[in-house]
């Protein structure tokens, strides 16, 4: 590995090649298939890599926050969807500058509950609203529990002055924690259930599913019946996506953290300078923050603000001053932790790009 000597740690290294490597990917593997992507850019947050995206094909950008659909308008994304539950008029402002400034601009409507802060939050905006209809599929979280829900969501819109019902959209984040060889029979229920509902309301619709885990499969068993996928980390990869879910090779991570191992307390235990403030608390189910990239046993077992505890087989042959470079567990939390990134070519160090929508969580 090269350590890069002159930059400071704990540093984000994003492979350059790889990344354009797997945006590539995920866009041939939808475009095959004839489904569109859409990606989510709460992960990368960053006007280049959106950019990236939607010069290699994607028909739009999918985000969480207002915030984040700011952030990313230098990049020019033709289509944009909200993918949350507007519920403050007080962003009424914000919500109307945004129509003006993206074609297709849609917005979540996630339950019954729902509809009507959102039907105030149009009509303070002086706008009608495109909105997409929220299916819950397993996670739990936002969007119908059944179809009469669905249905009865759907003649609310048909009365509303404000909202127009668009399409459907689910985010099964549920399947993080589906084993890899059930995968492909979840994602065949999945499309069955979410095509289900919108045959029911509206043939004419789109359905929109898809998150890093499912989106290739779900591109693969569409047959015509859904219009798009919408993953977010799947340009980075991280633990999960490489080893818990198995759905790309950790050859084909993207993301880096270059850390510095600081002291060495007692046999058997490394500290590095990069704790929760870089990776966040997020862990894999087996409690690992971080695991080396280069193959050595070397794993980040517990985080404090400033510090990794690293254990493992190799600990006691790393050096204080040793720099390495980890896979982090969950990237999204550590791009959000971030002012930038450095960007690599090989052995060389050829950019750094602003997190312009990190912390916009507004
Ligand atoms: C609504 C929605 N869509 C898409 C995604 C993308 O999921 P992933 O990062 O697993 O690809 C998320 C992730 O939280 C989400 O909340």
């Amino acid at each position: 590995m090269n350590a890069f000597p002159a930059l400071a740690t704990p540093a984000i290294l994003v492979d350059r090649d790889r990344l354009d490597a797997n945006i590539a990917d995920m866009q041939r593997h939808c475009s095959a298939h004839g489904v569109e992507l859409r990606p989510h850019l709460k992960t990368h947050k960053m006007v280049e890599v959106a950019r990236r995206q939607l010069a290699a094909g994607a028909a739009g950008l999918t985000c969480a926050k207002l915030g984040e659909a700011e952030a990313m308008l230098p990049a020019s994304p033709r289509s944009l969807f909200v993918a949350h539950s507007l519920a403050d008029p007080g962003q009424a402002a914000r919500v109307a500058a945004l129509t003006e400034r993206v074609a297709d601009f849609r917005v979540a409507v996630t339950s019954e509950a729902h509809a009507p802060a959102l039907e105030r939050v149009a009509a303070a905006a002086g706008r009608r609203l495109a909105v997409m209809l929220a299916v819950d599929t397993g996670l739990g979280r936002e969007g119908v529990r059944d179809l009469a829900a669905a249905q009865r969501l759907a003649a609310m819109l048909a009365r509303s002055r404000h909202l127009e019902l668009r399409g459907f959209y689910t985010h099964e984040g549920n399947f993080y924690g589906i084993p890899p060889a059930q995968q492909r029979a979840k994602v065949i229920e999945l499309i069955a259930r979410l095509a289900g509902v919108r045959d029911a309301i509206d043939r004419t619709l789109p359905i929109w599913p898809g998150c890093s885990v499912s989106a290739k499969l779900i591109a693969e068993n569409s047959a015509g019946r859904v219009q798009a996928v919408r993953p977010g980390a799947y340009m980075f990869g991280d633990l999960f996506l490489s080893e818990v879910t198995g759905v790309m090779p950790a050859s084909a991570v993207a993301v880096q953290v270059l850390a510095t191992v600081v002291d060495k307390p007692e046999p058997g235990l490394a500290l590095i300078d990069a704790g929760s403030k870089t990776f966040s608390s997020d862990r894999t189910g087996d409690n690992i923050h971080a695991k080396a990239v280069d193959g050595r046993d070397l794993a980040v077992v517990r985080v404090n603000e400033e510090h990794g505890y690293v254990r493992g087989t190799a600990v006691d042959s790393l050096r204080v001053g040793e720099r390495v470079a980890f896979m982090p567990a969950h990237i999204c939390p550590v791009i959000n932790l971030t002012d930038e990134v450095t960007v690599t070519a090989g052995d060389q160090i050829v950019a750094t790009w602003r997190v312009e929508a990190r912390g916009k969580t507004r």
